[in-house]
């Protein structure tokens, strides 16, 4: 309210619902969005993806797309380049014929962030190992570090709202939809899950947050349970 100079609160959320004015509107997403992340979230999907996903996908296909649905600032995203690079390095010629990561996410500022994938030291003790840091990161400016080449090169990020129409999408083999599914109210989160399940290929798997459950969409999927945790497979 200040930075537009409102003082009326029903005003500003009646230009923001209008979308007179788009800057307003933009701002007002930005600042209502919760953008918390960081790598390797909850570990076992990336554990699912490596064990289960990977080896399954690579006996009968020689390429592979995931979508991180919010991908936030990608650390998500990159996330899965990880996994999906170490998977090579002990299964070489895996997806040899090509790796795509698509990240979308509604506010621009993350998607611009998750493009220059630089990220403070803060954020980059926040589940990054060593290990992967010295593999998978470049030095950056100052504590910083940049995402290597190599994973960019795999990774796009575009702004994407998951209310819109999925069609210029494509068809994905996994889906991550994770931890956004909170902000919508049953209808909408129903014909979110359903238009996921519809951009899947056939077979395909959606991994969601650890505290989301399907609710309405659940004949569209059946749950995969593991040790490490749960997935679902389309149906
Ligand atoms: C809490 S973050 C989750 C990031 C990541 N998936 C994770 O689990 O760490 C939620 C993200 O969802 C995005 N978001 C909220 N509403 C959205 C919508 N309608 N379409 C696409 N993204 C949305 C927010 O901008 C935010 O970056």
């Amino acid at each position: 309210m200040h930075r537009f100079e409102f003082n009326d609160i029903d005003k500003l959320i009646s230009m923001v619902i209008g979308q007179t004015n788009t800057g307003l509107t933009q701002a007002a997403l930005e600042a209502m969005t919760t953008n918390e992340t960081l790598w390797f979230r909850d570990k076992y999907p990336f554990d699912i993806l490596q064990d289960t996903l990977l080896p399954e996908l690579s006996k009968k296909q020689n390429r592979i797309r995931i979508w991180s649905a919010a991908s936030s600032t990608g650390q998500e995203a990159y996330s899965i380049a990880i996994t999906l690079a170490e998977f090579q390095k002990k299964h070489p010629g895996a997806f040899s014929h090509g790796v795509e990561i698509v990240g979308t996410d509604l506010s621009t500022e993350v998607v611009t962030k998750a493009k220059a994938a630089i990220y403070d030291e803060l954020s980059l003790k926040r589940g990054l190992t060593e290990y992967f840091k010295k593999h998978y990161f470049e030095p950056a400016s100052g504590s910083s570090m940049r995402v290597s080449q190599a994973l960019r090169d795999w990774v796009s990020f575009r702004s994407f709202n998951l209310t819109q129409s999925f069609a210029s999408l494509g068809k994905f083999d996994i889906v991550f939809c994770r931890n956004v599914l909170i902000y919508f109210d049953v209808e909408r989160k129903d014909k979110i899950l359903q238009d996921i399940s519809a951009s899947l290929h056939d077979n395909g798997s959606l991994i969601l947050g650890a505290s989301e459950s399907l609710g309405g969409a659940s004949k569209k999927f059946t749950m995969v349970t593991q040790a490490s945790g749960l997935y679902y497979r389309k149906v």
